[in-house]
């Protein structure tokens, strides 16, 4: 069966590929590389063991969007293309109304013009906000804290809108916690531009030595330790999480919300000592103020993907750690 991914050569992307290829599936790839590397097709295919198709698309350009719609009769889309970066988002809204719900729209067009009406969708955790103390579950009340998170939860309401429209549409809304990890080849991981804005990839560049210090964005929240909890999920599950939605849409009409998590928080510090330990390396860090926007606690009740999907979060902390550290020093060198 031929499923598109669009977003394919990035973090969760690439992870997914594998998966499904791996499981019978022919992925067709389109990635802009605004935020990633075509070297990554190269390590995919080694993983498939097959050559998988690319193309170098903008999901902006319409007309090349047709012509991939004209040369393949899909199954399924994937969708994960789009920018992500919270902080940005505050500083450049426009940019991300035009390439997250833009894109968004000119990709739902071609599927009901050519009559493919399954889609998974990359949600986040990020719409729930700060309403609501977890474990979070699916029916949890919703908040915007930035315009990154609007986009989500705008893409959301459109989905729901279109199945509203043509019950035809089965559409599985993935909402994910806090991905780490890497491929335990250590040959695709997550290479963020610049200076990482999320944990895991700054605890492993201060690992490597490229960064001097971790900055821990501060340690009087109402936790155990006063760092923030977060709910890390393995890449690698997350990408198994996509294979079992788009078996469910085989027999499921409609519009489907799953939370991807664990079920389990673990704060700053004991990601930063999981990390130490299991790889045998000093992190430095000191400790800074909160970053403006910044929940205390996050961690997902999962159990509806569990009943559902029969899908269940199997990797550790320690195994996220490990191959964090194994991708970023493949990665590096
Ligand atoms: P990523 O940036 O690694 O991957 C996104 C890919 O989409 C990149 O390869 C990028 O080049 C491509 N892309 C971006 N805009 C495009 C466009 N206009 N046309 C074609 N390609 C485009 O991000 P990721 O971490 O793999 O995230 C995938 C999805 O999951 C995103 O939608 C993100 O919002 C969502 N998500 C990510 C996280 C996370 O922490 N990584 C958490 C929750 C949700
Ligand atoms: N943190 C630090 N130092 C850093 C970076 C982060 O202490 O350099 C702390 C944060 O304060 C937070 C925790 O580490 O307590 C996790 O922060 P991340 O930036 O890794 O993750 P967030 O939970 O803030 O957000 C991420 C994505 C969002 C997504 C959300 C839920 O950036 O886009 O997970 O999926 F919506």
């Amino acid at each position: 069966m031929k499923v598109l991914i669009t977003g394919g050569l990035g973090y969760i992307g690439s992870h997914t590929v594998v998966e499904l290829s791996n499981n019978g599936f022919e992925c067709i790839i389109i990635d802009n590389l605004s935020n990633s590397s075509i070297d990554v097709l190269g390590e995919i295919e080694k993983l498939c063991k097959k050559k998988i198709e690319f193309w170098s698309t903008d999901l902006r350009n319409k007309d090349e969007l047709a012509q991939i719609f004209d040369t393949h009769k899909f199954h399924a889309v994937v969708h994960f293309a789009g920018l992500k970066s919270p902080g940005e988002s505050v500083l450049e809204p426009l940019k991300y109304f035009d390439q997250n719900l833009g894109t968004t729209i000119n990709l739902l067009k071609e599927m009901q013009r050519k009559n493919v009406k399954k889609l998974v969708f990359s949600s986040s955790a990020t719409v729930y906000g700060d309403l609501t103390w977890p474990p979070v579950h699916e029916g949890a009340p919703t908040s915007i804290l930035n315009p990154y998170g609007r986009t989500k939860l705008m893409i959301e309401e459109m989905l729901q809108d279109l199945s509203k429209s043509d019950s035809e549409w089965c559409i599985a809304i993935l909402r994910y916690f806090n991905p780490i990890g890497a491929h335990p080849s250590g040959t695709i991981g997550e290479k963020p531009n610049g200076v990482p804005n999320n944990l895991m990839p700054y605890i492993t560049q201060v690992a490597s030595g490229e960064r001097e210090h971790l900055n821990i964005l501060g340690d009087d929240y109402s936790t155990h330790d006063g760092t923030g909890v977060r709910d890390y999920i393995h890449v690698m599950d997350l990408a198994n999480g996509h294979l079992k939605a788009l078996n469910y849409l085989n027999n499921h009409l409609g519009n489907h919300l799953f939370n991807l998590g664990t079920g389990r928080g673990y704060s700053v510090l004991d990601l930063v000592k999981t990390f130490e330990e299991v790889n045998s390396i000093k992190i430095p860090y000191q400790v800074m103020k909160r970053r403006p926007g910044d929940i205390a606690v996050s961690f997902a009740d999962s159990s509806k993907a569990e009943k559902e999907l029969g899908w269940k979060a199997e990797r550790g902390l320690r195994e996220m750690c490990k191959d964090s550290w194994r991708w970023e020093k493949n990665s590096s060198k």
